[in-house]
C-alpha cells in the first residue's frame, strides 16, 4: 500500500492477468466474439471519452444533469457519515458533481485500469482536501472483497449505464453482489440508459464523425499490441444496431472480404461478411430496472428521469 496523506492505492494484480486463452475461446465459437473488455487500452479509454462529447451519444451529458439537479436531494436520501464506492470511477469525473453535497467520510474509487486509477485518487486527493480517497485496481466484475475495513454505512456509486454491457441475468447477479457488498443499512445510486425510439438510439452508436466506429476498432489493435495478433483494421468494419427483442445495441466487427488472421499462433478464417461481436448495451424500461433491484435484493428506490425520459438515475435502498 503507497500512503499520501489521504489517498491510499491497493492494487488487486489485475495487470498480471494473461486473457490469450479467453481471446482464443471467443475467436472459435462459431459467432466470434471478444469481450468488451479490451476496448480499454490506453487509447479505448480516451476514444470513449470522445464518444461522451459526441452530439448523438446522449447517456453521458443527460446523466450528468440529472446528477447535478438533483444533487441536494440525493444527498438528503443517502444521509451522513458513509463510505461511497464507485464501481468503474475512471478519472472520477462525475463523483465531482456529487463530492461537495454529498460529503462522504471516505471515497473508495474501483478501476480495473491501474494508471488511470492512481492519477485520478491523487488528483481527486489534492483537490478535496477534506476526503479520505481509498482507490482499489480491481476487476469488479468477478468476486472481490474490499482490501480495507470501515465502520461506516457502505454506498455504492454505479454510473454510465455500465449495467447496460452486462447481459440481463448477469446485470441482476452484479446487484446483488452490490447489495451484499453495502449490506443493510446502505445503498446504490445507479444510472441506466432507458429504452427509446430506435433512431435516437441507432444514431448514438454511429455518431457522424466515426469514433464509435474507431472505438470498435480499437479492439483489434489492443489485441494486435498485446496478444501477438495480425489483425488489418482496414478489413474490418464497425456495426452497432438496435435489438428491439433483446432491448439491446448489438455491436460487431464485420469482415470485409475473406480473410485469415493469426492470433498467439492460432489461425481463424473470416468470411466476407462474417461479424465478430464485440459488445452488447441493454436498455431498461424503468419497470425493467424496479423489478431486477427487488430481484437482487434491494428494497425501494428513488427515481430521477429526464424530461424526455432517455436516460435515468435510481438511489436502490439496501435495508
Ligand atoms: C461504457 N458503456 C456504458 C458504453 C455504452 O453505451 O454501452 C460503451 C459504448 N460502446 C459504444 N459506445 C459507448
Amino acid at each position: 500500500m503507497n500512503a499520501l496523506p489521504t489517498v491510499y492505492f491497493y492494487d488487486q494484480g489485475v495487470e498480471a492477468r494473461d486473457f490469450t486463452d479467453e481471446i482464443v475461446v471467443g475467436l472459435s465459437k462459431t459467432q466470434k466474439t471478444l469481450s468488451p473488455k479490451f476496448f480499454y487500452d490506453e487509447k479505448g479509454s480516451q476514444l470513449f471519452t470522445e464518444i461522451t462529447r459526441q452530439p448523438e451519444y446522449y447517456p453521458t451529458r443527460t446523466e450528468t444533469q440529472l446528477l447535478r439537479d438533483h444533487s441536494s436531494e440525493i444527498s438528503q436520501l443517502i444521509g451522513e457519515d458513509f463510505l461511497l464506492i464507485e464501481y468503474g470511477s475512471g478519472s472520477s469525473e462525475k463523483i465531482r458533481i456529487l463530492l461537495d453535497s454529498l460529503r462522504p467520510s471516505l471515497y473508495a474509487p474501483l478501476d480495473i485500469s491501474r494508471d488511470y486509477l492512481a492519477q485520478a485518487a491523487e488528483a481527486l486527493g489534492r483537490e478535496y482536501p477534506w476526503l479520505e480517497v481509498h482507490a482499489t485496481c480491481v476487476d469488479f466484475t468477478v468476486d472481490f472483497e474490499l482490501p480495507f475495513e470501515s465502520e461506516k454505512r457502505h454506498v455504492s456509486f454505479f454510473p454510465g449505464s455500465s449495467i447496460g454491457n452486462f447481459e440481463r441475468s448477469d446485470a441482476m447477479e452484479f446487484l446483488s453482489r452490490i447489495r451484499s457488498l453495502v449490506g443493510a443499512d446502505g445503498g446504490l445510486l445507479i444510472g441506466v440508459d432507458m429504452k427509446k425510439d430506435i433512431n435516437v438510439l441507432n444514431e448514438a452508436y454511429n455518431d457522424k464523425s466515426g469514433v464509435t466506429a474507431d472505438f470498435n476498432l480499437n479492439i483489434l489493435e489492443h489485441i494486435n499490441r498485446e496478444y501477438g495478433a495480425n489483425f488489418d483494421l482496414g478489413r474490418f468494419r464497425h456495426e452497432a444496431t438496435y435489438d428491439v427483442a433483446q432491448g439491446c445495441i448489438q455491436m460487431f466487427l464485420v469482415s470485409t472480404c475473406d480473410q485469415s488472421v493469426s492470433v498467439a499462433g492460432h489461425n481463424f478464417q473470416f468470411s466476407d461478411g462474417e461479424k465478430v461481436h464485440t459488445e452488447n448495451s441493454h436498455k431498461y424500461t424503468v419497470d425493467e430496472v424496479l423489478g431486477m433491484a427487488v430481484d437482487a435484493g434491494f428494497s425501494r428506490a428513488k427515481t430521477w428521469l429526464d424530461e424526455d425520459e432517455l436516460f435515468g438515475v435510481f438511489y436502490l435502498y439496501s435495508e
